[in-house]
């Protein structure tokens, strides 16, 4: 049997921020308090990003969101968030590597958004690409100009920007390279694949939106062939995501192109993941973990 490759453990610094290791909770899952937050640094994450927060509060769609389904779920939440009400949350965990998720739909929003956390976040990731919310997130992240415009007017604030990328588009590449023009310090890889199923005995939709975002394992190739795209299209750093699960998916990540990587869904299915990841992915006598990234490229 050949063995897995164990990385040497310690902080990494990725896109502007300083992470106690290379697994960052995903935004959107659990990312919804400061306890939930500081909950995840306790269980290992080495940052966490939060849920999605936008200009004005929103209740989200109807139910059903959110389905099992085989290797992944199904969800259509439709960015429920308190808006400004979330910055509070922060004040607990302000001096750990929490980076902020904002949506907007606008440059100007996103900027409005982005400035309430200045001071309070290490970082901004920029929602360009929730699949199932109407005027937000892919709505913008499927046009170049617009992603470029949306993360310029964010990193006038001065905070390290992160642009997370719909995989809902033709050539992601077009949309990351729009993200560097923009002047942003890194790309995260991928949101949802926009989804849907029927239930048959109903004859409807399953989702009370219809449509969704497909996430967890059964999307993990789809997220690396994305990585592996823009690993070879632009220079800035890259968070993989999508789909991870163990350490080796990690290892795979990274050597597709990836210097750090975001979990959602297996969160879902094992709260301590992280711990139960980062046991199996460090070693003492690990390999430097900059040695892989993006090795796969020849
Ligand atoms: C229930 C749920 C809520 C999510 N909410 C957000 C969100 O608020 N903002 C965002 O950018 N992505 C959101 N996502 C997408 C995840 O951050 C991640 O990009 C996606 O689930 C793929 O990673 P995974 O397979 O590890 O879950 C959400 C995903 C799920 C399953």
């Amino acid at each position: 049997m050949i063995r897995m490759l164990t990385l040497r453990p310690g902080p990494v610094e990725v896109g502007g921020v300083r992470l106690r290791n290379h697994l960052i909770l995903a935004a959107g899952i659990l990312g919804t308090t400061g306890a939930s937050l500081a909950r995840q640094l306790r269980n290992g994450a080495g940052g966490v990003v939060t849920k999605s927060i936008g200009p004005v509060p929103l209740p989200g769609h109807a139910g059903p969101c959110l389905i099992p389904y085989g290797n992944g779920v199904l969800n259509a939440m439709g960015l429920p968030n308190p808006s400004a009400g979330f910055v509070d949350e922060l004040e607990t965990v302000g001096h750990e590597p929490v980076v902020v998720s904002i949506f907007g739909g606008s440059p100007e929003e996103f900027a409005e958004v982005g400035s309430w956390f200045v001071g309070r976040a290490r970082g901004l990731e920029l929602n360009l690409s929730c699949p199932h919310a109407q005027g937000y997130g892919s709505a913008l992240g499927s046009d170049p100009a617009m992603v470029e415009d949306c993360t310029r007017a964010v990193v006038r604030l001065g905070l390290p920007v992160w642009v997370k990328l719909t995989p809902n588009v033709t050539d992601i590449t077009a949309i990351g390279r729009a993200a560097e023009r923009g002047g942003a310090s890194a790309l995260v890889a991928i949101n949802t694949v926009r989804a849907m199923r029927i239930a048959t005995g109903l004859r409807r939709p399953v989702l009370g939106n219809r449509y969704g975002g497909l996430s967890g394992r059964a999307i993990f190739p789809i997220a690396v062939r994305c990585v592996y795209e823009l690993r070879a299209a632009c220079s800035l750093p890259i968070i993989g995501c999508g789909g991870v699960s163990t350490a080796e998916d990690v290892i795979e990540m990274m050597m597709a192109g990836a210097s750090a990587v975001e979990i959602g869904s297996a969160v879902l299915e094992d709260p301590v993941v992280f711990d139960t990841i980062a046991r199996e992915l460090y070693a003492d006598g690990g390999i430097e973990p900059a040695e892989i990234v993006g090795c796969a490229h020849v």
